[in-house]
């Protein structure tokens, strides 16, 4: 007899985002002629840059040819990329990363979903709610439910987490934040890395959407602070910055510094335990895909990827600006493509879901899916196309 995991019976019935894609295909049914306008899913829009089109075709023409066919590659990413991400994206910052810190993988979601399983089922996991479920919901998976503290993020404390007032072990940490766009200052973050340091907690950082990120004040890494090599682990991804979203690309960094203990206090250094789990169960991403990945950091790359973040990044002023001129309470949207509204007289964001669906044919997600202080609010992203984005606020100012 297959005996069940039964922390799985603790989660909702589906995934956020696809219950969203269920009342979608509802609706369609009921009304098939309807123009809807997605702005739901941070799913981006915008075709892949020209310099990493090119290079994703040569390898693949690389991969017919005898003499530079490729096999299995590196479990953690060839070198080609793990040096271009190690030089663009924190030496630039003045973060220095080894080599063997960096992890190149198939997808955000996949490490910030897996890397619980280097934990000990006791520890008591801190999230923000509200929050991108995967951290939430991957801890219980693994029968973590009754450790998660939330960490209300509300109109009073500007929708950003307070230092715990209880011990905690682990912390995910997401700015600038998925989904209320909002992100914090070097300042502010340094304080969860002072946290971190004096509790033997460990900070996991997603930092996916740090490329919208526009004020100088914010922080692009974790590893600008001081001293967060020895607390924190980052995840970064080439979904939202290159549109990666279908091609699948991002990379985890676990510093050499950041140790975790056993059961008897011993310490443990954690990046060999994340090198074994990975060896273990991935077998690295594609050879086309991470040629393209590394095309993303050529002057080339650079410069088109660029026009597309400041494409969405417009988006997102349309609808900050477009919502606050129709009277609505708005967050988020300026360093982050994620735009974080109050539904109209506290109405429950499920209701607004589907009245914005029915009503204005536009599709966004409902905040209460992030958690129970998401609810009253809802989020829309900015990755749609600019027709779509000016067509949706257009219906929605007149629902
Ligand atoms: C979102 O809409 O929150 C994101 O697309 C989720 C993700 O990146 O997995």
């Amino acid at each position: 007899m297959a005996l069940l995991n039964e922390s799985y019976l603790e989660l909702a019935g589906s995934y956020l985002f696809s219950e969203i894609a269920r009342r979608i295909e509802r609706f369609k049914q009921e009304k098939p002629d309807a123009e809807l306008i997605r702005l739901g899913i941070g799913d981006v829009t915008q075709p892949l840059a020209g310099a990493v089109l090119e290079a994703m075709k040569q390898a693949v023409d690389e991969l017919g040819v005898q003499e530079t066919f490729r096999g299995y590659g590196p479990e953690q990413g060839y070198d080609f990329l793990i040096r271009q991400i190690i030089a663009h994206d924190f030496l630039s910052r003045g973060v220095p990363i080894a080599e063997d810190e960096v992890f190149v993988s198939d997808g955000a979601k996949c490490d910030t979903g897996n890397f619980q399983e280097l934990f000990a089922q006791g520890n008591i996991v801190a999230v923000s709610d509200p929050v991108y479920p995967v951290y939430a919901d991957s801890n219980v998976m693994a029968g973590r439910g009754r450790n998660i503290r939330l960490m209300p993020c509300t109109e009073e404390t500007g929708m950003k987490p307070q230092l715990p007032k209880e011990r905690v072990d682990i912390i995910y940490l997401c700015f600038p934040n998925n989904p209320t766009g909002v992100t914090l200052s070097k300042e502010e973050l340094k304080q969860w890395v002072d946290y971190a340091r004096e509790n033997r907690a460990l900070i996991l950082f997603d930092a996916a959407y740090e490329a919208f990120i526009q004020d100088d004040q914010a922080p692009h890494s974790i590893f600008e602070i001081e001293g967060a090599r020895e607390v924190a682990v980052e995840f970064r991804s080439f979904s939202k910055t290159a549109g990666f979203t279908g091609v699948r690309c991002a990379y985890t960094i676990v510093p050499k510094d950041v140790q975790v203990y056993d059961a008897a206090g011993q310490a443990h250094a954690l990046n060999p335990f994340w090198l074994r789990r990975q060896t273990t169960k991935f077998n690295g991403v594609s050879y086309p895909v991470q040629a393209a990945a590394a095309a993303v950091f050529s002057p080339a790359g650079q410069q088109q990827i660029q026009a597309t973040i400041a494409y969405y990044l417009e988006n997102a002023r349309i609808i900050r600006e477009g919502l606050i001129a129709a009277g609505y309470r708005v967050f988020g949207g300026v360093n982050a493509p994620y735009i974080w509204l109050k539904t109209p007289h506290g109405m429950p964001s499920w209701d607004f879901f589907d009245q914005l669906m029915q009503q204005a044919q536009v599709v966004g997600t409902p905040g209460a899916g992030f958690g129970a202080h998401g609810e009253g609010y809802f989020r829309l992203t900015a990755f749609g196309t600019r027709e779509n984005t000016t067509r949706a606020l257009e219906r929605i100012k007149n629902m």
